[in-house]
């Protein structure tokens, strides 16, 4: 990672003058909170990785992008100028959003793309998380070049549950692609087929030398002997769940998606596209005579083909004094198909709990749902052929055996102002409307709807929801991401989800809380949260592909009836459809 643009710190004084622009109900430790401002560039840059040479759309100039640091607390503005031709939004993975659903980012959720000359500022407030998340581009394949991390402190004086690190280090995940994504998302759309795979995964944008002329790409942790490392690692990948291991150390888990969890060790762990996981890393207390290798591959239960390369980092204990070359130690990752290790692995995580950091995990239910997700077929267009499943059909992903089709206007502006009429519908089912064995063999018809639907709850509705995988062209996982909240899983299994029993195995106390979580492969999770957050808030699984086939869905909160339940009306740069 490249050097950080260095924030604008305004002082509180001059926070006190730029918030007086904004209504504000209610600023949390007014005078510690800082502004931070930041000026988000897109541009094209020249990058070489595996000998291709390919002009990406970054921030900056930077792949991976800037780092985005900020206390909890603070205000955050980054205004983003777009100066390269495609359209560009820019979402804060992660961030809660707090009643200012405009600075989400999903194109044509909550935003209109910012065009070729445009720009937007994004506006919004850190509240209640401290922790690392991501932000990346929300349009179509974007985000293979537009991503980095979000680091958030905790407050002044405040300090981690755990030991304080020596240092703090970014571990970005990502995918390379020798060519154009948008020409593989392109295509795949146009023929129905599933995309072409990317060519490496990369760590902090570098692949490593496991892969032809990537010796050089490799990134190196250089570390000291008898430190605590904590190494923040964020999966930006478009399309793969990782493993992720480092030879004869093990790390210890502390947070995820910017919550606190009860710490555990493990010496592989699984992190999806969206998901963000924080661990101590406690380096040998004396100068070991070997260097390790951290991997990094792909976990993929699907059918069809995936990218199964490995990359590969180096952790260097600095010697002061020798260069000898020593042996590099290599970890062994789960096979790509362990399933098993994954639901072993997930079911690892509880929120920590504490007085201090408790989870408050809705203990009443008001509403129930209970959405199927998984793939699905669409029809060939008259006179094409497709290239898809069957015969000559296309793939297609649904929720509800619901194709969620992005409007050409966006969904926030549609609603805030009543004009829904021919954007969206209120209507998205709350069950499956023809029931099957979801996980047996599946229906002979595989066909799915489309539709741009979603589901309107009142303020402060306690939401219990079961996302059932289904085994429709091969039962695979599917990292469910939500916007604007995060929910507690509390709870997980294989098969077909039973009302009757499962609830009672539900974790009720401890549960982990974050914003994406796992479907396991031919299973379910019941998440719950509460809908405090007035606005539109997208769902949608975080593998790109399955995105992009309609396996989305949008929740309409309404407003409270406090001032500070109310989503504030769109600020005057908000881009234009
Ligand atoms: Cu990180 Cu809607 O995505």
């Amino acid at each position: 990672m490249t050097n950080s643009p260095r924030p604008i710190i305004l002082s509180s004084m001059a926070a006190l003058q730029l918030f007086s622009f904004f209504i504000c109900s209610s600023v949390p430790d007014f005078a510690a909170a800082l502004t931070r401002q930041y000026t988000f560039n897109i541009k094209y840059q020249n990058f070489t990785r595996l000998c291709h040479t390919r002009s990406l759309v970054t921030v900056n100039g930077q792949f991976p992008g800037p780092r985005l640091v900020a206390r909890e607390g603070d205000r955050v503005l980054v205004t983003v100028v777009n100066h390269v031709a495609e359209n560009i939004t820019i979402h804060w993975h992660g961030v809660r959003q707090l009643t200012s659903g405009w600075a989400d980012g999903p194109a044509y959720v909550t935003q209109c793309p910012i065009q070729t000359g445009q720009a937007y500022t994004y506006n919004f407030t850190i509240t209640g998380q401290r922790g690392t998340l991501l932000w990346h581009a929300h349009l179509s394949w974007l985000r293979s070049s537009l991503y980095g991390p979000i680091i958030i402190l905790p407050k002044l004086n405040e300090s981690y549950p755990f030991k304080k690190p020596y240092k703090e280090i970014p571990i970005l995940f990502g995918e390379w692609f020798n060519v154009d994504p948008e020409a593989v998302i392109a295509q795949a759309l146009q023929t129905g087929a599933g995309p072409n795979v990317s060519d490496a995964y990369t760590i902090n944008g570098l692949p490593g030398p496991l892969y032809n002329c990537s010796t050089k790409d490799t990134y190196k942790l250089k570390v000291k002997p008898g430190k605590t490392y904590l190494l923040r690692l964020i999966n930006a990948a478009l399309n793969d769940e990782l493993f992720f291991s480092i030879a004869n150390h093990t790390v210890t888990v502390v947070e995820a998606d910017a919550v606190y969890v009860k710490p555990f060790d493990v010496d592989t762990l699984l992190i999806s596209p969206g998901q963000t996981t924080n661990v101590l890393l406690k380096t040998k207390p004396h100068f070991p005579n070997a260097t390790f290798f951290m991997l990094a591959g792909p976990y993929f239960s699907g059918q069809g083909t995936f990218d199964n390369s490995t990359t590969a980092g180096v952790l260097v204990y600095k010697h002061p004094s020798s260069n000898n070359h020593f042996p590099s130690l290599k970890p062994t990752l789960p096979p790509f198909n362990a399933t098993a290790f994954v639901a072993n692995f997930t079911m690892k995580f509880r929120s920590l709990a504490s007085a201090k950091f408790p989870a408050n995990v809705p203990q009443t239910v008001d509403r129930r749902f209970f959405f199927t997700v998984g793939l699905g077929t669409s029809p060939c267009p008259k006179n094409t052929t497709c290239q898809g499943p069957n015969n000559n059909t296309k793939f297609s992903a649904s929720i509800n055996n619901v194709s969620f089709v992005l409007p050409s206007l966006a969904l926030l502006q549609s609603y805030f102002f009543g004009q829904s009429n021919g954007v969206f519908t209120s209507d998205f089912p709350q069950n499956p409307a023809a029931p099957f064995n979801y996980t047996g063999a599946p229906p002979n018809n595989t066909m799915v709807s489309n539709g741009t639907k979603t589901v309107v709850l009142t303020f402060n509705t306690s939401v219990e929801l079961v996302l059932q995988g289904t085994s429709i062209l091969g039962a695979e996982s599917h990292p469910l991401h939500l916007h604007g909240f995060n929910f507690f899983v509390v709870g997980q299994g294989f098969g077909n989800y039973d009302p009757n029993k499962d609830p009672s195995t539900f974790n009720l106390a401890d549960p982990v809380e974050r914003n994406t979580a796992g479907v396991p492969a031919g299973g379910w999770i019941a998440i719950r949260f509460l809908a405090d957050n007035p606005g539109v808030w997208f769902m949608h699984c975080h593998l790109d592909i399955h995105t992009s086939w309609g396996l989305r869905m949008a929740w309409i909160v309404l407003d409270g009836p406090q001032p500070n339940q109310k989503l504030p009306p769109p600020p005057s740069d908000l881009p234009k459809c």
